[in-house]
């Protein structure tokens, strides 16, 4: 969602840079679970409760955002009631962190934290972000997403989201969840759903006139159950309050008004009992919509002091006064609506005592628009006042997280980690601190490191630690030199000029920039990063390549006999140059893994954004059903360059070619007992327990290092057609000092050991062998079993 900043979301930063902060921080273990309790049926008391003391119109205002001094400050405001004491509430972007406000912290982004396959990390990572939120007086945090997954490769929000494995992301939205939602502020899982392009996302209007409507993702039964709900049924289990409906048609019905997928499938099929919100200006139409399921309309009524600059209209407030007036959409509804609302504001306890709004967001949104001084000179309706300063030592954690995410792809000889260098060259744009510099939507900031992408998904840099920064200091320790020179003047002075004596290591940083709003156009990473490489490889023995990238890129130079070492470190947040310098130098290993798959060239990936520039109609039939990612890959014989999974280490790992498969439940029936109920998250079978599997890893170097043994199963071949060779069901990460061994179990629940049956219309546990496989990566697999799960 975006706002004001509809076209340029970076292009007002102010950038305040401080000093740099290289102190030690310890090594956190495993976090206590702090999840707190989730009474649905004691939150849905207080909400019936509350509902019965509203009069017609505070229930439309209820379910109709507004903005307004008097409504709230934030991107999306529900207004207070006074009488009720009810101080309305605030949703704030975004899945990373506070946007649009000063003194927060800029956490890793989405895939980075998946690339950390660390589920306690991820945890920790929401706990963190949860904080600022409450402490900013944000009762929502709009996130986290897990749409779009990245059927494109070059989706322009990819990186907001875990990746295009399902059941990694699941894994991953799920430890965010729990993780927000214990310090007390509600998450609001997008995009809901088949997202997966900005191209066309939502209605155009053409030059005469002509309304364009957004694409159609066309995605069959099937698809839907095991690719793309997948991660929103995690969602809804960890007990999300809330889920955005996304800006695109679902099978050519927006889907903020497809009854199927709002009614039948996210309230009925997977019991969720919180709000549908709408993507900002995603809401087509009263009636439909209301009746169809979407809960409340988002921004709302439109505000005096910004309308000017905002697309579109609304379609609740007055509209559905009249729609309840006249009858088409029941007063029973509308209170269901308000109750869904109400029902997840009680249930994290926000009726006791939440903090207020800080009192600078509106001047901070302002300022971040038309700069502070000529908002003061037009005389815009606020104060100026401090902000509230929630970062505690969330920096510690950011730069923890930054190093379990980045990906060693390649490391000959040992190159990594650094002996001591006597001189070291620093390369590329992504190294500097950032500047305003020559901006294109295509290619962000010229000059200036990528933490994190743009859009609503973006976060104030009000501190960066840039590579260049970080590598100085810590340089210095070693007496090593140091000299830095931008891309452009690599290639102008492609013959190393002004470079003296040749450096022992060369350090090149590339990036690739993607925002909401527009899809990527370049799998080769973002200025001239090709020749880039190429220059400095040709003179410099030791070039080590660092991508700071959304995502999924092409890597031309990679087998370069001079390329001896690739970091992926991906959007790392404000801890970008401290947390590379721990990689770099080896204080700390970096431990991430692929959490999507790296092409030999473009044309071995699948599904290329959808483009019907001229079309009045744009559908995108997803024909390729699951087989996105590592599964295209598999079914078409394929070889990627970096496979899913795969990571290198400072040491090396050995597992066991023998696993144990052991059956938890004996000869389980063919689908769950259609006795029970759905509860939250779906019908309770399909979490229970079927299966163990078990292998053992070892440290096989000799330095200590972080193994991420996975566990991919292939399906029995009475499954119909359409289904992958073999799918991600299980992960852990292990840390081992050398010769250490360790036992690592997957559980496997029903529903990963069964398909959606169309016909059926239920996950079915198949009949015959299933392959179970254990390793390092997708491709990178050690042991192997074969069990029937039914029928012994
Ligand atoms: C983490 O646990 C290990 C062993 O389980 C222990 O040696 C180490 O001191 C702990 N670290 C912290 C920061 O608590
Ligand atoms: C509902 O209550 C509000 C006060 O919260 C009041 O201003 C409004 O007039 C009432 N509306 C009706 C229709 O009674
Ligand atoms: C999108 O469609 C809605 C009607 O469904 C309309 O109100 C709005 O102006 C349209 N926006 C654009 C940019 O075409
Ligand atoms: C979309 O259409 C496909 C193909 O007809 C169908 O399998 C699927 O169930 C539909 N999904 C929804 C949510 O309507
Ligand atoms: C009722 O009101 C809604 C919202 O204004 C409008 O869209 C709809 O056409 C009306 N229906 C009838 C039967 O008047
Ligand atoms: C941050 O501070 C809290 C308490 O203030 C402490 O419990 C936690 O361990 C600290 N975390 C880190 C990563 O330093
Ligand atoms: C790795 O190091 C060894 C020993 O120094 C050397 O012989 C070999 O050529 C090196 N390999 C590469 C690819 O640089
Ligand atoms: C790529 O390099 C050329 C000079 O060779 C330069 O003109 C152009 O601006 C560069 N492109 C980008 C995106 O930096
Ligand atoms: C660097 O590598 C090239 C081959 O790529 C080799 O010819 C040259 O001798 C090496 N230079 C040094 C200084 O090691
Ligand atoms: C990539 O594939 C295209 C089309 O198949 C081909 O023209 C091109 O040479 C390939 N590039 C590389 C680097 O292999
Ligand atoms: C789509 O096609 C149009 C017209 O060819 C082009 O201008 C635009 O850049 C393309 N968009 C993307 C995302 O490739
Ligand atoms: C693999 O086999 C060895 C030797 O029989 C045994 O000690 C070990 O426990 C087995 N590992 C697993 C995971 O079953």
């Amino acid at each position: 969602m975006l706002f004001w900043d509809i076209k340029h979301p970076l292009s007002r930063f102010l950038l305040f840079l401080t000093s740099l902060n290289l102190s030690h921080f310890p090594r956190d273990n495993i976090t206590e679970n702090r999840d707190i309790h989730l009474d649905w049926d004691a939150a849905q008391a207080k909400a019936n409760a509350f509902v019965a003391r509203l009069n017609l119109t505070e229930k439309i205002h209820m379910v109709t955002g507004a903005s307004s001094i008097d409504a709230g400050v934030c991107i999306g405001n529900i207004r207070p009631i006074k009488r009720l004491s009810f101080n309305g509430m605030c949703f704030s972007d975004g899945p990373a962190g506070v946007n649009r406000a000063e003194l927060v912290s800029v956490f890793p982004s989405g895939v980075t934290a998946a690339a950390t396959w660390d589920r306690d990390l991820i945890y920790q990572r929401g706990i963190a972000i949860g904080e600022e939120f409450k402490g900013k007086g944000a009762h929502l945090m709009l996130g986290p997403a897990v749409g779009p997954m990245g059927r494109h490769p070059l989706g322009g929000r990819n990186w907001e989201g875990f990746g295009p494995d399902p059941y990694l992301s699941g894994a991953s939205v799920a430890a965010t969840i729990r993780g927000v939602q214990s310090t007390g502020v509600q998450t609001c899982t997008k995009h809901f759903i088949g997202n997966e392009q900005e191209t066309q996302r939502s209605n155009t209007t053409a030059p005469d006139g002509t309304i364009i409507p957004g694409i159609s993702s066309n995605i069959d039964d099937r698809t839907l159950h095991e690719l793309y709900l997948w991660p929103f049924t995690d969602a809804v289990k960890a007990g999300t309050t809330s889920l955005m409906c996304s800006y695109n048609r679902l099978n050519s019905t927006y889907a903020c008004e497809n009854p199927k997928l709002l009614n039948d499938i996210l309230k009925k099929e997977l019991g969720f009992r919180g709000y549908v919100v709408s993507d900002w200006f995603a809401t087509h139409s009263t009636t439909s919509s209301a009746n169809t399921g979407l809960d409340l309309e988002m921004p709302g009524e439109l505000n005096p002091y910004g309308a000017g600059a905002l697309p579109g209209r609304w379609y609740f407030g007055d509209f559905l006064l009249r729609a309840i007036q006249n009858g088409s959409v029941s007063t029973d509804r509308l209170d269901e609506m308000v109750s869904r609302v109400m029902v997840s504001y009680y249930l994290l306890g926000q009726d006791d005592n939440y903090p207020s709004v800080d009192p600078s967001t509106i001047a901070v949104i302002v300022a971040n628009e038309i700069g502070l001084p000529m908002a003061q000179k037009i005389g815009f309706p606020f104060e100026v006042v401090p902000a509230r300063d929630v970062r505690a030592n969330h920096s510690s954690l950011i730069r923890q997280i930054a190093v379990a995410g980045t990906v060693l792809l390649k490391n000959v000889n040992s190159t990594l980690p650094l002996q001591k260098p006597k001189y070291i060259a620093v390369f590329g744009n992504d190294a500097a601190d950032i500047t305003d510099g020559q901006r294109t939507d295509n290619y962000g900031y010229d000059i200036g490191t990528a933490a994190i992408g743009g859009g609503s998904g973006t976060i104030r840099l009000g501190e960066i630690i840039s590579p260049l920064d970080a590598i100085k200091i810590r340089a210095k320790r070693d007496s090593t030199q140091v000299k830095y020179t931008t891309n452009n003047a690599v290639i102008s002075a492609g013959n190393f000029q002004g470079i003296y004596p040749l450096p022992d290591i060369c350090l090149v940083f590339l990036k690739t920039w993607a925002s909401e709003d527009h899809d990527r156009v370049s799998f080769e990473l973002d200025y001239n990063s090709t020749q880039v490489v190429e220059n400095v490889a040709t003179w410099c023995n030791n070039t080590i390549v660092i991508m700071h990238s959304a995502g999924v890129n092409t890597l031309p130079w990679a087998i370069h006999p001079n390329v001896k070492a690739i970091l992926a470190a991906h959007y790392p947040g404000e801890q970008s140059g401290n947390s590379i310098v721990d990689v770099l130098w080896g204080d700390s290993a970096p431990s991430g893994r692929l959490p999507y798959t790296i092409p030999k060239n473009e044309s071995d990936a699948a599904a290329p954004i959808a483009n019907q520039t001229g079309s009045k109609d744009w559908q995108a039939d997803f024909s390729e059903g699951q087989l996105i990612d590592y599964r295209h890959y598999d079914a078409n014989s394929i070889e990627p360059l970096y496979e899913f999974g795969f990571g290198l280490a400072y040491t090396t790992f050995e597992m066991t070619a023998n696993l144990s498969v052991k059956a938890v439940k004996q000869n389980p029936p063919e689908t769950p007992d259609s006795a029970r109920q759905i509860e939250v998250g779906g019908h309770p079978d399909l979490w229970v327990e079927l299966l163990e599997v078990e292998t053992a890893v070892s440290n096989t170097g000799s330095r200590p290092g972080v193994a991420v043994p996975q566990l991919y199963i292939s399906f029995p071949s009475s499954v119909p057609e359409g289904t992958p060779v073999k799918v991600l069901r299980g992960f852990e990460k292990v840390q081992l000092e050398p010769a250490q061994s360790k036992r690592v179990t997957f559980k496997l629940l029903r529903r990963d050991l069964s398909y959606w049956d169309v016909v059926s219309q239920t996950w079915t546990l198949p009949a015959g062998e299933f392959v179970f496989r254990t390793g390092f990566s997708s491709r990178d697999l050690k042991g192997e079993a074969k069990l029937k799960v039914r029928g012994v």
